[in-house]
């Protein structure tokens, strides 16, 4: 019998994640004995100098030499959902009044995303995501039959959102609208008066809740992070958080969803979050006493590895004001640049600007359009996590890469 190819779903053959999709061809490119740097990832972990706190390890360690390596509650092991509420309700600039029933536990905010727009979305309900945005936010839904729609960020004004636009996108069929603070990839921040806006346009459309997605909310280098549920009297509002990014922890799996539901809205919708948590038992119990030990110790080390980053973020900042060909909004938040390309030729083709860098000077990017097709064309998106000196490198090569092919186009 000839062999006879079996058939991949639609949905699945059509999922792109271009922060992983560019590794494909860098691996290849190892594979030749090359060495890559890789400014790609916004995992701290891949870089030297931005550890873990030791506590939070310790007390994974113990937990797994506890023998605490059964299933734990479906929404959570109850001394961590206590511990975030009080997160919650603490917070620097204004909390809300989170209770332990009000959090659910899940394997990274990316798990939480996959059962939110499951628990909410039927075929042809709408998402509204910030463009550009996280990727996840426009592969995901589509899974659900959901549609994304993007509203643009002005990119010549800190990528502040664009209400007009917002206010223009906003229909009855919007279920969700989508707030990334500190935003991923452009590390703008959302002022309260501009967090005070949305709530505005948002309470006029009663089938919409807000999905806040504040993963980066101790990355904030005003110190002015804003807790939008902090900030809502009706509009029910979903917070997203979790260990991966503020608590230096990406490969543990850890983030919560958090429901602030004033006018009660949310009842049926959260008992499907509840029974599609329950059907997909647990999230890791061990990690989640590591993340525990996090929320419950000084966190007076983070000042020290948000300092680091903000360090780094100025280094790149002055090198980007001396390259012909690149130019960014300086971002106030989370670890990312997003650049854009001022030479024709690369800003009408962003991917091939990346691949081109790639194989020339070994220098792994993402390309903008990987964030968002019509918002994040002609840009790229940089992680300035590594040290000052391969930050440097980097930039020296990406300069010596714009040189050359300008003067390879001029001749
Ligand atoms: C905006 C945003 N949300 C969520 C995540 C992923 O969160 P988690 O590791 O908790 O799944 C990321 C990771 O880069 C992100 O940038």
């Amino acid at each position: 019998m000839g062999s006879h190819e079996i058939r991949v779903s639609d949905r699945a053959s059509r999922i792109e994640y271009a922060i992983r999709d560019v590794v494909v061809p860098a691996t290849k490119l190892e594979e030749q004995g090359h060495e890559i740097i890789k400014l790609n990832i916004g995992d701290p972990l891949a870089y030297p100098g931005l550890p873990t706190p030791k506590h939070m390890v310790d007390a994974f360690q113990k937990s797994l030499e506890e023998q605490e390596n059964g299933y734990s509650h479906s929404y959570g092991i109850k001394e961590l959902r206590t511990a975030i509420a009080k997160n919650e309700r603490n917070k620097k600039n204004g909390g809300w009044n989170c209770t332990e029933d009000d959090v659910y536990v899940c394997h990274g905010v990316t798990e939480a995303l996959q059962i939110i727009f499951a628990a909410f979305l039927e075929e042809g309900d709408i998402l509204l995501s910030p463009g550009p945005h996280y990727p996840p936010y426009l592969a995901y839904p589509q899974l659900y039959g959901g549609t994304t729609v993007e509203y643009r960020l002005k990119s010549e004004e800190n990528w502040s959102i664009d209400f007009e636009d917002l206010e223009s996108k906003m229909n009855e069929k919007v279920r969700l609208l989508v707030l990334i603070n500190p935003n991923n990839p452009t590390g703008g921040i959302i002022t309260s008066d501009e967090m005070d806006r949305v709530l505005e346009i948002t309470e006029k459309w009663p089938n919409c809740t807000i999905i806040s997605d504040e993963i980066y909310d101790r990355l904030n280098f005003t110190d002015m992070h804003i807790s939008t549920a902090s900030r809502s009297n009706s509009v029910p509002v979903i917070t997203l958080n979790g260990v991966s990014k503020v608590y230096y922890a990406p490969g543990w799996r850890i983030g919560y969803m958090a429901i602030h539901d004033p006018d009660s809205k949310l009842k049926t919708v959260r008992d499907g979050i509840e029974r599609l948590l329950r059907s997909r038992l647990c999230a890791s119990t061990p990690a989640q006493k590591g993340y525990l030990a996090g929320l419950e110790s000084s966190d007076s080390w983070m000042s020290k590895h948000l300092e680091k980053v903000k360090l780094q973020r100025d280094l790149c900042i002055e090198r980007i004001s001396n390259i012909d060909g690149l130019e960014v909004q300086k971002p106030e938040g989370a670890f990312y640049m997003f650049v854009k390309l001022t030479d024709e030729k690369w800003a009408n083709d962003d991917k091939k600007f990346v691949l081109d860098l790639l194989h020339e000077e070994h220098v792994l990017l993402v390309h903008g359009s990987g964030f968002s097709p019509e918002y994040g064309k002609g840009h790229i998106r940089l992680v300035y996590l590594p040290e000052e000196k391969i930050l440097h490198e980097s930039f020296d090569r990406i300069d010596r890469f714009l040189k050359r092919h300008r003067n390879s186009s001029d001749s």
